[in-house]
């Protein structure tokens, strides 16, 4: 198991390191498995089994792209790893279609994932956190890198590997105001929502921030709970998605080719002229389900929940006593000003892609600064023939479909195939990067 460093022996190297095994590094296990070229390959997870954002796992949540975008169907849909085969395994494939639809709960594509993963289990070390990825010179050129992982109980691991995959995903967005409750139990992010939803219940009413799909869905949820919830946002509305077919476009594997061939102020407009395909907006169907609870607490004349569109919060407070979280809230309209009190407070602002950074900082002096290659390998200087290749952090380069499920098997066989091809070293220079560059 593993390519560890003990004291007697030196690590082997392994031809790739995956650092994080969400879906896209599965993907990429997978391509490489079926008909990938023989490579040593190992995964390290920091969380210490397969969950796919476990805390947002809620009841009744849906998938956001149809299950026929699953790890493999695009690349081979006569791979077992399909969800379809999925559902015949597990003996549901007829009763799945007589619910007639492409959008599976969140909780059974979790399951699919998870199963997917089972059987590549002996790739993948679980509960190691990758900490730091080092490069290995040797007479003034980077030939391995050497991550350190730390496990349970802070034990660390060391790995050597002649190509890194980083698919880290992302990580909250805390408004800054907020940064100074972190570690209060009452303000809690979005992706820990469900291991805090049992406390926040009980604590009185919730402060639910944000008009995007995690806010909505907590909303729901919180009002199953019988709790009494306050939405804010900036925005003037709960806006819908749009998943209209045109648009939906952009999400194809051909449109990451058209987006990276643009120039950089060219992919900045595309990328804000179809925002609301993916961030700060909702299913349109679960806008009618949060409205239709609203209006119904109208028709039972109670004054349950309170929906405040262009609100912003000016100041947290924590108190130790019965006032809990006070948020002074100020009405971006009238200018006018509230303090409300609050049990507990849910930040539904979305993520940020920036963990790669701190991982590749070390690396600085051998990266040209030309980011990422259509092939997602970084550009490297010629003395680093090491490939270090990113998954779901290049938004702005390879497009929308980056972050999400979109391309996933077709990325997985790029990837695939560029690491399959000999190392050339340096990348080539592509000016248009720049405005992104690592
Ligand atoms: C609640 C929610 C629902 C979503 N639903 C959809 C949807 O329906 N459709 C869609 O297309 N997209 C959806 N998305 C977008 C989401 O980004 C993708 O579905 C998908 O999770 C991307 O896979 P990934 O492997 O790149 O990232 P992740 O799924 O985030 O996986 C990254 C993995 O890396 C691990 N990791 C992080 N840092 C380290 C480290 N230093 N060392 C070791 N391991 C590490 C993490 O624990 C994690 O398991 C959703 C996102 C959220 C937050
Ligand atoms: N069922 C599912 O499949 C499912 C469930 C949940 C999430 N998701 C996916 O996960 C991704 C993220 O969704 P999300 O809802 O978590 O995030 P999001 O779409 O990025 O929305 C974040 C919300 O927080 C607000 N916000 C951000 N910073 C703020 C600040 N400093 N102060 C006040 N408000 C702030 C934004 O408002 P402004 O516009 O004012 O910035 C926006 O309303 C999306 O791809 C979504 O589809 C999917």
């Amino acid at each position: 198991m593993g390519t560890t460093v003990s004291l007697n022996e030196p690590p082997r190297t392994l031809d790739v390191l995956g650092v994080g095994f969400g879906p896209s590094n599965l993907a990429l296990a997978i391509a490489l498995a079926e008909g990938g070229p023989t490579l040593s390959c190992r995964f390290l997870e920091r969380q210490d089994s397969f969950v796919w954002h476990g805390n947002m796992l809620l009841d009744g949540s849906r998938m956001q792209i149809s299950f026929v975008k699953d790890l493999v169907s695009m690349r081979d849909p006569t791979s077992p790893y399909s969800f379809l085969n999925y559902l015949h395994v597990h003996g549901r494939l007829q009763d799945f279609i007589n619910l007639r639809t492409f959008f599976p709960t969140r909780r059974e594509f979790n399951d699919y994932l998870a199963w997917v993963a089972g059987h590549f289990a002996d790739r993948c070390d679980y509960g190691e956190e990758v900490v730091a990825l080092e490069p290995e010179v040797q007479d003034g050129r980077v030939l391995r890198l050497r991550a350190r992982s730390r496990g349970r109980g802070g034990r660390e691991r060391t790995w050597l590997a002649r190509n890194v995959v980083i698919g880290v995903g992302a990580s909250p967005r805390i408004p800054e105001i907020f940064t100074g409750t972190l570690g209060d139990a009452r303000v809690i992010h979005s992706s820990s929502y469900l291991a805090s939803a049992e406390t926040l219940a009980r604590a009185g009413r919730v402060a639910v921030v944000g008009f995007g799909q995690s806010a909505a869905e907590i909303f729901l949820d919180l009002h199953a709970r019988g709790v009494a919830v306050d939405l804010i946002a900036r925005a003037p509305a709960m806006r819908p998605a749009d998943s209209s077919p045109f648009v939906n476009q952009i999400f194809d594997p051909a449109y990451t080719d058209y987006h990276y061939g643009r120039r950089v102020e060219e992919r900045e407009r595309i990328l804000r002229e179809f925002q609301n395909t993916n961030y700060a907006v909702v299913d349109p169907d679960l806008i009618e389900t949060v409205y239709g609870v609203l209006y119904q607490q109208k028709v039972d004349r109670l004054d349950r929940h309170r929906l405040l569109p262009r609100h912003e919060v000016r100041e947290v407070r924590l108190t130790s006593g019965p006032d809990g979280v006070l948020l002074d809230l100020a009405s971006l309209d009238e200018g006018e000003r509230r303090i409300r009190r609050y049990g507990g407070v849910v930040l539904a602002t979305g993520y940020r892609r920036q963990q790669h950074h701190r991982l590749l900082e070390p690396l600085t002096p051998w990266l040209t600064g030309e980011g990422v290659r259509r092939d997602y390998r970084l550009a490297t200087t010629d003395a680093c023939t090491t490939g270090i290749f990113l998954q779901g952090c290049n938004e702005p380069t390879h497009g929308l479909s980056d972050t999400l499920l979109s391309v996933l098997p077709i990325r997985a066989r790029e990837i695939t195939a560029a690491l399959a091809a000999p190392h050339s070293g340096a990348g080539v220079p592509e000016r248009r990067n720049a405005a992104h560059a690592f």
